[in-house]
This record gives structure tokens, C-alpha cells and sequence, in this order.
């Protein structure tokens, strides 16, 4: 089983929209696939057709005593093969609510320890804050996805989520690669490349040579959560993610190779 987390400090540079189509792509390939929305916002849970009213089971259950499991709490989606886990509100409390509860930031990966075998991949939505559920699955990653915007301001977000895996690599000595797909890249714009050019020269081979561009079909993230029409064309963005993955998945190789 693949864990994969999609992470950024920043809000708003594609990490549930990655998530989502990184997800959809890997599920079409026929692969059993986890999404898990660990998101106060729960962006990722309302891009599916579930009643949220009242809230769903969820990552919240998690973190329960005792923690329910995975399988209990995953809900298949209309795409075969596509399932996830629904992120709360009240996630936003969960850290003050379980101050003096030692031991949760590896919650999440105990939960995954006991689902193995059950998916192939897993992908964490994570929430743009640096807290108990990002730690969770930073912990339980087994690579790490870091969208960032292909634009100036972006950069700063991504020197401080790379220093962020860097210090959670280091502390729990196991390997964590990162990489970093440039989101939201207007290429009518000269900040927009100068910037793309910018995460190349500092971070190499760990920056997805295009970028995903932006694209009004792929704003509506229920059109990620629907089976494929046939005969329809993808729209630019989601070609865009199709070929990031097929990117993901031979870097995922290279690495296995040389750690064998
Ligand atoms: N490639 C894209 N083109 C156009 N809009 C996009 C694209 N990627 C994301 N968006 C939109 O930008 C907003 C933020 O994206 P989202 O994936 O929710 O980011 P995050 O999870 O990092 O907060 C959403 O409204 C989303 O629909
Ligand atoms: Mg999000």
C-alpha cells in the first residue's frame, strides 16, 4: 500500500484538486484507491454527492478511543475502484480537545497500519495548517506531493513546507521524498514562468518539468468525482494531471530501484 500526503502550508494551490485527480487517474488505472480528507474545510468530502447534514463518520473517529477503522469509514464514490474518507468541522478542535491525549500524531498511521492490503494507494488531503493532522500524515507518508502555485508569492510557502518534510524526515529516520508540482501556472504571464523557473533552480529534479495550467473546466471539483463520459476529451487540466502522474509513478520507480 502507497501512502501518498499532498501538502502545503498555503491554502488555495491545488492540494484537494491534486488529490482528486491524482486519485481519479490512479483509480481509472484500476488501482484501489483511499482518499482521506483531513481538512477542517472538508473541501474533498463535499466534492462527492454525501449528505452532510448531519456530519458523516470520519477522520474525526480516528481518533477515538477506541479508533475506529478505515474500512468502517470509507464510502465508495460513482468512480470504480475510488473510495475516501470524510473530513469534518470538527476536526478544527481535535488538537485542543486532545491536548492531554500523548501519542495521537501517529493516529493516522496506526489506523493505515491496520488497513493493509485493503487499497492499493492511499492520498492525504492535507489541511494548509502545520498541526496534529498534518503531523499525522507526515508521519504516515511514505512520499510527499507538495502543489505550489506557479506564482512569486508562492515560493516563500514552499521553502517553509519543504524545510517542514525535511525536519519530519530527519526526526523520524525514514526516507520521505518530496515532489513538487507547479499548480495554477498562467503561462500568458511572465511572473508565471519566471517562477516555474525559479522551483526548478532551486529544487531540480524534484519539480515536475510542466505545470498544471489553470483551467475554468477543472474548477468545478465535482467534475473529478464523476465517471468518465465516453468520447469525452479531457479538459487542459486534467491532461495536465494525467501526465503529472505518469511522472509520479516512473520518479516512484526510479526510487525503488535505487533503494533495492
Ligand atoms: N488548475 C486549476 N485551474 C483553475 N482553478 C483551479 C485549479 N486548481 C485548483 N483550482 C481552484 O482553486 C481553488 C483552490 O484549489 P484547492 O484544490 O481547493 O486548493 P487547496 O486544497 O490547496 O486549498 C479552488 O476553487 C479550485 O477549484
Ligand atoms: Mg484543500
Amino acid at each position: 500500500m502507497r501512502i501518498w500526503a499532498i501538502a502545503n502550508q498555503k491554502g488555495g494551490v491545488g492540494k484537494t484538486t491534486t488529490t482528486l485527480a491524482l486519485g481519479r487517474g490512479l483509480a481509472l488505472q484500476g488501482q484501489r484507491v483511499l482518499l482521506i480528507d483531513l481538512d477542517p474545510h472538508a473541501s474533498l468530502t463535499r466534492a462527492f454527492d454525501i449528505p452532510l447534514d448531519p456530519p458523516p463518520a470520519g477522520v474525526v473517529e480516528l481518533f477515538g478511543t477506541p479508533p475506529a477503522d478505515l474500512t468502517t469509514l470509507a464510502h465508495h464514490s460513482e468512480i470504480e475502484h475510488l473510495d475516501y474518507v470524510c473530513g469534518q468541522t470538527a476536526l478544527a478542535t481535535l488538537e485542543r480537545r486532545s491536548a492531554n491525549q500523548p501519542g495521537l500524531g501517529l493516529a493516522l498511521q496506526q489506523a493505515l497500519t491496520r488497513h493493509a492490503g485493503q487499497h492499493d494507494y492511499v492520498l492525504l488531503d492535507c489541511p494548509p495548517t502545520l498541526g496534529l493532522l498534518m503531523i499525522n500524515a507526515l508521519a504516515a507518508a511514505d512520499r510527499v506531493i507538495i502543489p505550489t502555485q506557479a506564482e512569486p508569492l508562492a515560493l516563500h510557502g514552499l521553502t517553509s513546507m519543504v524545510r517542514t518534510v525535511d525536519m519530519v524526515e530527519r526526526s523520524r529516520r525514514r526516507p520521505l521524498p518530496q515532489s513538487i508540482l507547479p499548480t495554477l501556472f498562467d503561462r500568458r504571464t511572465r511572473a508565471g514562468h519566471d517562477t516555474l523557473r525559479q522551483m526548478q533552480d532551486t529544487y531540480g529534479e524534484r519539480v515536475w518539468t510542466e505545470a498544471v495550467p489553470v483551467d475554468t473546466r477543472i474548477c468545478n471539483i465535482r467534475s473529478l468525482t464523476v465517471p468518465v463520459v465516453s468520447n469525452a476529451q479531457p479538459s487542459r487540466g486534467q491532461a495536465a494531471y494525467e501526465r503529472a502522474l505518469a511522472w509520479l509513478l516512473a520518479s516512484s520507480a526510479v526510487a525503488m530501484e535505487e533503494a533495492a
